[in-house]
């Protein structure tokens, strides 16, 4: 069996996607030959639904990433278990950023659910960029409501999306 790690999947609900999750993405990226994007139908997390549609975060995902020079990474919107998709399309492994320690009981305790369910698929994190340890989606998406600035936030192309909602 060929246990080496050459395809990643970065998953998320990317509501919308900001410059941490782009970071996280890039820095994979320079580990792996072959980088994924997976977005979620909805996150378990809140079960409180998504601002944005399915249709248009991975949109937003795609464009950031060609904004980016990121233009080999593929991008799938998907449903259901993770560890499930990871398998589908051949990938061995899950990247995620990490922010503070409240990022890391969430991380834990889904990287031991998914070890159960595929104990093939590994689970890897790397430390957030201190630049972007502030950033998450909910903050992005509740200052942009308020009409404040959110562009050292997100990349320039979710500007529009986050300004007509
Ligand atoms: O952007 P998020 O909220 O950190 O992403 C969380 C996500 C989508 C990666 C996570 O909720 C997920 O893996 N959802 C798919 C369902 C699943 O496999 N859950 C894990 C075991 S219960």
């Amino acid at each position: 069996m060929n246990t080496e790690i050459s395809h990643v999947v970065v998953p998320g609900t990317f509501d919308p996607i900001t410059l941490g999750h782009l970071d996280v993405i890039r820095r994979a990226r320079k580990m792996f030959p072959q980088v994924s994007v997976a977005v979620a139908l909805s996150a378990r997390k809140n079960e409180t639904g998504t601002t944005f549609s399915l249709e248009n975060r991975v949109e937003m995902v795609r464009a950031s990433l060609d904004e980016a020079h990121l233009s080999d990474v593929n991008v799938y919107p998907f449903e259901g278990l993770l560890v499930q998709f990871v398998k589908s399309i051949g990938a061995q492994a899950v990247v995620k950023g990490l922010r503070a320690m409240t990022d890391f009981e969430y991380e834990l305790q889904q990287s031991d659910l998914n070890t159960r369910m595929n104990p093939d698929i590994e689970s890897i994190y790397v430390m957030s960029n201190p630049k972007y340890g502030f950033i998450s989606s909910s903050v992005v998406r509740e200052i942009a409501s308020m009409g404040a600035d959110v562009s050292m936030m997100v990349p320039s192309c979710v500007l529009q999306h986050l300004y007509n909602k």
